[in-house]
């Protein structure tokens, strides 16, 4: 069954001699008398119809002298060269071009032995990644522009399927990353991952652990940014790749029951909701908080005899479970982090709220915990409603437009989404004459919790009484002429 995304079409590779880059790397070939091909995801891009920002060549010699004259023939500008991997680059218009010279060894990029043999177009096709990545286009005399496909890649590429050039062990043992790799293409083009390589995965799934977590988090963000991210989560767990990094997620697999009484299994629930996201937003974070809301179900999961299965708390708990999950997969621990933490420890209260009768003060609250961030928390929520039952769901998402109805409201009414308190500590300072100590916090919780419950409205001249009425109950005697509110400074 084709489940690919794509249709190949070999002839997008006609008019190859004609495009000046080709052509400028051809006539150099011709001079020096090597071999020269384009290879890799630039070829099985341009055969499926995919865009593509860079093009790699591969020369039967040496790639970084060859960069520089195909680089004074195309006109193209300054030669970046990288001693180490004996490569070149340099950008052609917007695209990004790579020369290295053919060799033996493998292609790993954390490679503790970087000496090279060189080698043979094939020898270098061999030691890449999948067959659809190890097809090259020639350049060279009288095979202008044809396909050099050693593997089958052409096949495989029609079929949808991933597939290693050599035994898959061996491939794999050059760099584990590519296991993932391969999750990753499944997931991009809906590819299939050819069952002998998809069972070396199993059985090699353990030496991720040699692959740092920045290459590791690289290839995850991109099966995220996909527009169906749970198809790559399924495979990464059934072929053991999620364990080795990311054991909280497996955990939630499996619906426990008791008395008769089940839950549901929040792997999938989890990912129902992830790809509910995908279909409202690009946001990479966002995603993230879609893939961790429910991460603490597992550890707070309790049987509750006549009530069932609860997770009370999982919300906070989720939330304090994340900057370990960030640090471990080095991903950003700043601002990128906190708002993962904020969604996760915000998720149930739109619903809770869809459940009461919906106060101001309620909404007032949650604008003010979310502040710029409601907007993601509320397509979150939305996400999590995967009840199968459809009287349920619709109920619950006319409810939700009731509260975001009411947000509208409430923010233009009392503006706390971005909430700055309208009296500072300065202002407590100068009213009462007194110096930094504990009743200037206390004064200004009394004006915010006033605020956020209604009490008040946001402005100054209503917490200017406040805090003159809070700081007298407190003992503390206003300054002379300080009954009314003196002018902000700007
Ligand atoms: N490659 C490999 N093993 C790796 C990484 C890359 O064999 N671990 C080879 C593949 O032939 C690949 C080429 O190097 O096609 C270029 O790698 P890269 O630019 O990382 O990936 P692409 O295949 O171009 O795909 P994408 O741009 O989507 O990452």
């Amino acid at each position: 069954m084709r489940t690919s995304n794509y249709t190949v079409d070999p002839s997008r590779l006609e008019g190859v001699a004609l495009e000046p880059l080709f052509a400028a790397v051809g006539a150099e070939a011709a001079k020096q008398d090597i071999p020269a091909f384009a290879i890799g995801g630039y070829v099985r891009d341009r055969l499926i119809g995919r865009p593509c920002k860079d093009i790699d060549f591969v020369v039967e010699g040496d790639g970084i002298a060859f960069a520089r004259e195909v680089s004074k023939r195309s006109g193209a500008g300054h030669v970046n060269v990288f001693k180490n991997f004996g490569t070149a680059m340099f950008m052609y218009g917007d695209m990004q071009v790579e020369f290295v010279g053919a060799r033996k060894e493998s292609y790993s990029r954390n490679s503790r032995k970087p000496e090279v043999e060189p080698g043979t177009i094939k020898d270098d096709q061999e030691r890449r990644d999948f067959t659809m990545n190890a097809l090259a286009i020639s350049l060279n005399k009288g095979s202008m522009g044809a396909l050099v496909d050693p593997f089958g890649g052409l096949l495989h590429l029609d079929q949808g399927l991933i597939r290693t050039p050599l035994d898959p062990d061996i491939t794999f043992g050059d760099d584990p990353l590519r296991m993932l790799r391969a999750v990753r293409f499944a997931t991009q083009l809906g590819f299939t991952i050819d069952p002998t390589t998809f069972e070396a995965i199993q059985r090699n799934a353990k030496r991720l652990e040699i692959i740092s977590a920045e290459r590791i988090h690289a290839e995850l963000n991109k099966i995220l940014l996909t527009p169906k991210p749970s198809v790559g989560f399924i495979l990464l767990r059934d072929t053991g790749l999620l364990h080795e990094f990311f054991p909280e997620f497996v955990e939630l697999s499996g619906a426990e029951e008791k008395h008769g009484m089940g839950h549901k299994d929040n792997f999938y629930h989890t990912l129902q909701v992830l790809d509910n996201v995908c279909e409202k937003s690009d946001d990479l974070w966002l995603r993230w908080g879609a893939v961790l809301h429910d991460i603490a179900k597992p550890k707070t999961k309790r049987f509750e005899p006549g009530h069932g299965w609860t997770f009370h708390g999982h919300e906070d708990r989720g939330a304090r479970m994340v900057p370990g999950i960030f640090r471990r997969l080095k991903l950003p621990l700043d601002e990128q982090m906190k708002f993962v933490q904020k969604l996760v420890a915000l998720h149930l209260r739109p619903i809770a709220l869809t459940k009461e009768e919906v106060t101001d003060s309620a909404v007032r609250r949650l604008l003010f915990d979310a502040g710029d961030d409601i907007d993601a928390l509320m397509i979150l929520c939305r996400a999590d409603i995967t009840s199968k039952n459809e009287k349920k769901k619709d109920r619950y998402l006319r409810n939700y437009e009731v509260v975001i109805q009411k947000l509208k409201e409430v923010e233009e009414k009392d503006r706390v989404r971005n909430f700055q308190p309208p009296i500072t500590g300065e202002d407590v300072m100068h009213a009462f004459a007194i110096p930094p100590c504990k009743l200037i916090g206390d004064i200004k919780t009394v004006i915010k919790e006033a605020i956020l419950d209604g009490l008040i409205h946001n402005d100054r001249d209503e917490a200017w009484a406040l805090m003159l009425e809070t700081g007298r109950k407190l003992g503390s005697i206003p300054a002379p002429g300080m009954e009314r509110p003196i002018p902000h400074k700007t």
